[in-house]
């Protein structure tokens, strides 16, 4: 082989190993923040819109963007903004490994609604941190972790608070409200009297890194 060639051999594989290690990196350069944000976006978005059709979702011939028909009986379907929302967080985890989660430590005598979403200690702090400040809502706080033994593992952990809105009200608000009289709201369950603007919750995104 010609020297010259030699050489334009070892530029062009150069120029590919530099090239394949830049797509490498920009591959692996997420903004966890941002894409935490996002998802909350979606989920909160997906939520209210359940909160705000619940009787086009449970009134018997009713249909999105027209008059609720007048006489027809109402008969609860089981989803409620939650539910819904962990429909869809469920089979996102099994496809991508990121973890989501909707907490809260409850209020009174109530516990969470589900004990599946009683937080986890980082999910408490952050919990309590929201309580503390009282962050204007869409404000989120999210940080890297080691976690495990041997070899650590890194995470990264987002937790997004959910306040009241008026929106919540007909289920997590004054039990004096409850359309059926005995303190419960539609999904059976007891209203815990959060007020408007009362943080509710939270959450909680984690992201498998290393
Ligand atoms: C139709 C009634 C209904 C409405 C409206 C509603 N929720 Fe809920 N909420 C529920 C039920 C039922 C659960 C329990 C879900 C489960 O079993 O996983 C729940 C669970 C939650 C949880 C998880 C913690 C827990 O207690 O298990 C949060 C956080 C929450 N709701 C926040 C909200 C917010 C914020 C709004 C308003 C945007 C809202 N909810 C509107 C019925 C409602």
């Amino acid at each position: 082989m010609k020297p010259l060639q030699k050489v334009a051999i070892l530029t062009l594989i150069c120029a590919l190993m530099t090239l394949s290690a830049g797509s490498g990196l920009t591959q692996r350069i997420y903004d966890f923040e941002k894409m935490s944000k996002d998802l909350v976006t979606l989920l909160t978005i997906a939520g209210f819109s359940v909160a705000d059709n619940l009787d086009v979702i449970n009134l018997h011939k009713a249909k999105l963007g027209m008059p609720l028909p007048e006489g027809e009986p109402y008969s609860y379907k089981g989803i409620d903004p939650v539910t819904f929302a962990k429909t869809i967080t469920r089979d996102f985890t099994t496809r991508t490994g990121i973890e989501i989660r909707f907490v809260s430590e409850g209020k009174g005598g109530y516990g969470p609604r589900n004990p599946a979403d009683l937080p986890d200690e980082w999910e408490q702090a952050q919990i309590n941190r929201f309580k503390d400040i009282g962050l204007p809502p869409g404000v989120g706080f999210g940080e890297f972790l080691k976690v495990g033994e041997k070899p650590k593992r890194v995470i990264y952990r987002y937790f997004f608070p959910l306040y009241m809105q008026e929106r919540c009200m007909k289920c997590h608000g004054d039990p004096a409200t409850s359309p059926t009289g005995d303190k419960k709201d539609i999904t059976n369950y007891y209203m815990e009297n959060y007020k408007l603007g009362e943080l509710r919750g939270g959450i909680s995104v984690t992201f498998p890194i290393s």
